[in-house]
C-alpha cells in the first residue's frame, strides 16, 4: 500500500516558543501540519483561532491539514481556505447538510474531510463516502491532546476501509487521538493512511526522530 502519512498535532506545541517547533516541523518527514479548531461549545474547550493561524501558516511549510471542532463549520470556509488550507475536516455531528458543506469545500479549492467521534458509527458515512477526500476518525473524545487511545477505533478503520473498497471511494482514513509508536503500529496494520500525532511528537526529546519512527510503521 502506500506510505502512511504523518500529521502532527499543532495543539501540543509550545505556543512560548512556536516558531521552534514549527522549524522542527519543517526539517522533519512530517506529511502535514493537524491544526486543531474549538468553540467551547461543540466540545470542552478552546484552542486558537485565525489571527494565531496566520503567523502559523506563515512559518510552516507543510500541507494544512484543518481539524475544526465548532458548530457551523461552513460559516469560515473563506477563511479557512485563506491560511492555504489543503485539507478541511468538519465534523459529521455538526453538520446537518454535510453533503452541502462538502461540495462547498470543494468549490473553495480544498479537499474535504469528515470527522467522526468515538460514538459515531462508520456507516452513518455510507451516502457521502465516494464525495470525500478523507474520513478522520477520532480515537478519544475531542477537546484535548493527550488522551488515552480507545481500541475500538481499530475496528472502525477495518470497517471503513471495507467501505471504501467496496464502493470505490478514494477517502484517505486518517486517526486521531492518543496515536505513539504503540497504538500507531496497530492502526498502519489495521488500514490507517494517515496518523495525527499531538503528544508523542511534540513532547518527544527529539521530535524529528520521533515522527521518522512513525513513519516507518507500515509494514
Ligand atoms: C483532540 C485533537 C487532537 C489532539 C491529539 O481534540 O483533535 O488532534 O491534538 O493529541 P494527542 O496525539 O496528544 O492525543
Ligand atoms: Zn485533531
Amino acid at each position: 500500500a502506500n506510505e502512511l502519512k504523518i500529521s502532527p498535532s499543532l495543539l501540543s506545541a509550545d505556543f512560548g516558543n512556536l516558531k521552534a517547533d514549527l522549524d522542527k516541523i519543517n526539517q522533519s518527514e512530517a506529511d502535514w501540519l493537524h491544526i486543531d479548531i474549538m468553540d467551547g461549545v461543540f466540545v470542552p474547550n478552546i484552542s486558537f483561532g485565525f489571527p494565531v493561524l496566520k503567523y502559523v501558516a506563515e512559518l510552516c511549510q507543510k500541507p494544512l491539514d484543518v481539524h475544526l471542532m465548532i458548530v457551523q463549520p461552513e460559516k469560515f470556509i473563506k477563511e479557512v481556505k485563506d491560511l492555504g488550507t489543503m485539507m478541511m475536516n468538519v465534523h459529521f455531528e455538526t453538520c446537518p447538510h454535510l453533503h452541502r458543506v462538502v461540495q462547498q469545500i470543494k468549490e473553495a479549492g480544498m479537499k474535504a474531510g469528515v470527522t467522526l467521534n468515538p460514538s459515531t458509527p462508520v456507516s452513518m458515512l455510507a451516502d457521502i463516502i465516494t464525495e470525500v477526500d478523507m474520513v478522520l476518525l477520532m480515537s478519544v473524545n475531542p477537546g484535548f491532546g493527550g488522551q488515552k487511545f480507545i481500541p475500538h477505533t481499530l475496528n472502525k478503520v477495518k470497517e471503513l476501509r471495507e467501505l471504501i473498497a467496496r464502493t470505490g471511494s478514494h477517502a484517505l482514513i486518517e486517526v486521531d487521538g492518543g496515536v505513539n509508536l504503540e497504538t500507531g503500529a496497530l492502526l498502519a496494520d489495521a488500514g490507517a493512511d494517515v496518523l495525527v500525532a499531538g503528544n508523542a511528537v511534540f513532547k518527544a526529546p527529539d521530535m524529528i526522530d520521533m515522527i521518522h519512527q512513525l513513519k516507518q510503521l507500515k509494514k
